[in-house]
């Protein structure tokens, strides 16, 4: 049996670092049936549509997606292609965990966080109007149901995973309607689970307390654009954008994607580090229920992360994106001839 999987390159690195991925991603020997399609401008030229139909048909039929980032122009222009597949498909949770690689020497070592994004409203609503010229307005939206639903799906988490401590990330001392509602729901979620500890932190704090001390977080829950920017803070933890994944979940679909952009600056250069995208791939294996072959991928990267002479420039190394992939490759490979050989002798 082969897994249909949606694949969206993207655009910029998008395509560098997802064709790593998807290398190896078959290394594995699980079978995939890549359902490849363009989005944003690129899919705009071809199909004069941003999003095209085909796409939307495939992800209604495969129910996964893999996908690379897609430049959404700023101050004008299309409305972000992310944001807008976030929202058709319901991926009301963007789960993204920030956990150091070994041998990446950072200012914090053994960094564990998970960050809960709310997906689907807030400041990202897409609601803007200009009242009169030179005044403009832009609506947050916030609803119990939304708040909710990613309070539960925070706490289901950090029961399932056994996690002890969960922070409400908010600023309802301004926002008092919006993020207060906000703030209500993640309350009467957090009774249900007496077990975890529940706190709440405005957010221009919380950017400082994790600076000063990331240990004091274990789980952290909130809407929509603090967690874009707290997941981006959290990056640095662990050495760069070029290295959290994250997953966009809904009741009936997944589609898995790298916290960072298209990074135009690199694009084209063969040198984004394509780590991020293949942390991305693991959490699709694990969704799949493919979990030997997840682990498979885990122990050959860190093993490139520990030997340390193939990594890509942003942390440190001097390898382009394929010669990382090919070196992750070599070492599932050279691991599976030992594995097999070590069978054979058993036999
Ligand atoms: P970015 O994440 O693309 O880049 C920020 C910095 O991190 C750049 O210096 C870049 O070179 C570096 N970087 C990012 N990924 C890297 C990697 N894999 N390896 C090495 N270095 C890496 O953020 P930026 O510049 O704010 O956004 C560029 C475009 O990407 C914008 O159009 C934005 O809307 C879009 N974007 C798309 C996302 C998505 O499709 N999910 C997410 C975030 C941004």
């Amino acid at each position: 049996m082969a897994y249909k999987i949606t694949l969206i390159p993207g655009d910029g690195i998008g395509p560098e670092v997802t064709r790593a991925a998807v290398r190896i991603l078959e290394a594995t020997g699980i079978k995939f049936e890549w359902e490849s399609f363009q989005a944003g401008a690129e899919a705009f030229e071809k199909y004069h549509e941003y999003i095209p139909k085909e796409l939307t048909e495939s992800i209604e039929r495969t129910r996964v997606g893999l996908k690379g980032p897609v430049t959404t122009p700023i101050g004008g222009g299309f409305a972000s292609i992310n944001v807008a597949l976030r929202k058709q498909f319901e991926l009301y949770a963007n789960f993204r965990p920030i956990r150091n690689l070994p041998h990446i020497p950072t200012r914090y070592p053994d960094v564990d966080l998970i960050i809960v994004r709310e997906n689907t409203e807030s400041l990202y609503s897409g609601i803007e109007h200009e009242v009169v010229p030179g005044v403009v307005e832009s609506i947050k939206i916030i609803t119990a149901k939304a708040s909710t639903r990613i309070a539960r799906f925070a706490f289901e988490y950090a029961r399932k995973n056994k996690r002890k401590k969960i922070h409400a990330i908010h600023k309802a001392n301004i926002m008092k309607l919006s993020d207060g509602l906000f703030l209500r729901c993640c309350r009467d979620v957090a009774k249900e689970y007496p077990e975890i500890t529940y706190g709440e932190h405005i957010v221009d704090n919380t950017c400082m307390q994790l600076v000063m001390n990331p240990y004091q977080y274990d789980t952290l829950v909130m809407e929509n654009l603090y967690g874009d920017i707290i997941s981006d803070l959290c990056a640095a933890f662990v050495g760069g954008l070029g290295l959290v994944p994250s997953a966009n979940l809904g009741e009936s679909c997944a589609i898995f994607e790298a916290v960072h952009g298209s990074a135009p600056d690199i694009a084209g250069k063969d040198t984004a580090n394509p780590t991020a995208v293949i942390r991305c791939s693991l959490l699709m294996l694990r969704h799949l229920g493919e979990h030997d072959a997840a682990n498979r991928i885990r122990h050959a990267l860190e093993k490139v992360y520990r030997t340390r002479e193939k990594l890509t420039r942003d942390v440190g190394g001097k390898a382009g994106t394929s010669e990382f992939a090919d070196s992750v490759i070599e070492v599932m490979e050279s691991s599976a001839t030992v594995e097999t050989t070590a069978e054979i002798s058993r036999a």
